[in-house]
């Protein structure tokens, strides 16, 4: 008899309440993957604009969400990496999901979790900070001194990014709403500027790097304030060439490498000494997965938003 497990999972492209917690088989891992039982999964927004078909065809039905923290509890053919019972985070690949009890993950996208990181903690890790390590560092090739704008300073991917910035030695301008200020100022920024009251680009300038978690106007106005030869790296839509040779400056859009799991052990590192703290702002069970969702699709989610799924 096959076993099954709770879920959240869509059976159609929608709104939240496309977003089913039902039972499901429990998958069996296939060669290089493990079956990893899950005790918390991340929230992203690239979750709500799956389940609203912003990334094209999936197969239905498909179970949200890709971050997860928990336990390797089998492993498929040809692991020799990690053992049964072993405590692990990051990823699942396109055909599993994390908003389960169960999750099948590929051992490029995990690594073990270090035991003073909790699992809700390591749960809000992996696409974020991920996501702001290889735009800052891999891209952007951040140095210390420099000048960088970060977007969005508040938000998830932002915070990570901020705190990155500030380890490395570079001078931090954070934005946010007036509300999100004391978070984004503890983050380490040096500068917090309210994108409510002023128009960031009255304010800045002669900046080396330009980190676009917003995109469109956002993006469109930030060209001036690089100084020549700067860089705008966005994860959120393709610059435009014109506007950066316009600027004698350059701009580039990046998606998350999930597999690059070396970066993902340094940032566990710095978090495990203290240097970076996880910002982890809304907890809740895996049946409000809707909740969390809608939270996300806001736009103004403080921090990360993380599901428990195991007591
Ligand atoms: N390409 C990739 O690989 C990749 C990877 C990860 C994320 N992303 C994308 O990057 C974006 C950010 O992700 P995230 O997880 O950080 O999102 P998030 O946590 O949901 O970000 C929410 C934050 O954005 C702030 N915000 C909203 N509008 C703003 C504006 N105009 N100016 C400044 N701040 C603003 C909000 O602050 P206030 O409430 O103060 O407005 C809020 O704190 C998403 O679109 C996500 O899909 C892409």
């Amino acid at each position: 008899m096959t076993e099954t497990m709770k879920v959240v999972q869509i059976h159609s492209f929608g709104g939240p309440e496309v977003l089913q917690f039902e039972d499901a088989p429990r998958p069996e891992p296939a060669a290089r993957q493990v079956l990893v039982r899950v005790h918390a999964a991340g929230v992203n927004p690239v979750d709500w604009k799956i389940r609203e078909g912003k990334f094209g065809q999936i197969p239905f039905p498909s179970i949200m969400g890709s971050d997860f923290s928990g336990e390797v509890e089998a492993l498929g053919p040809n692991v020799e990496e990690f053992r049964v019972g072993e405590q692990v985070f990051g990823s699942v690949a396109d055909a599993s999901g994390s908003y389960a009890q169960y999750a099948l993950a590929p051992v490029s996208h995990i690594v073990e979790k270090p035991k003073q990181i909790d699992h809700v903690t390591a749960a809000a890790m992996p696409v974020p900070a991920m996501t702001a390590w290889q735009a800052l560092f891999d891209e952007a090739k951040l140095e210390p001194g420099q000048k960088v704008l970060i977007h969005a300073a508040s938000g998830a991917v932002g915070n990570f990014a901020v705190q990155f910035a500030k380890w490395k030695g570079a001078y931090v301008i954070g934005t946010a709403s007036g509300s999100n200020a004391d978070l984004v100022r503890n983050a380490g920024a040096d500068e917090f500027i309210d994108y409510h009251k002023t128009r960031f680009e009255e304010a800045v300038r002669d900046v080396d790097v330009v980190f676009d978690t917003v995109g469109g106007e956002t993006q469109e106005r930030s060209w001036k304030v690089l100084k020549k030869g700067g860089m705008l790296v966005s994860i959120v839509q393709p610059p435009s060439e014109q506007s950066a040779k316009a600027h004698n400056v350059r701009g580039v859009f990046m998606r998350e490498d999930a597999t690059r799991t070396e970066e993902l052990m340094q940032i566990s590192k710095l978090i495990t000494n203290g240097q970076i703290k996880v910002n982890v702002q809304t907890i809740l069970p895996l049946s409000e997965a809707r909740k969390a969702q809608d939270l996300s699709q806001s736009g103004h989610a403080r921090g990360k938003i993380v599901l428990k799924v195991e007591e």
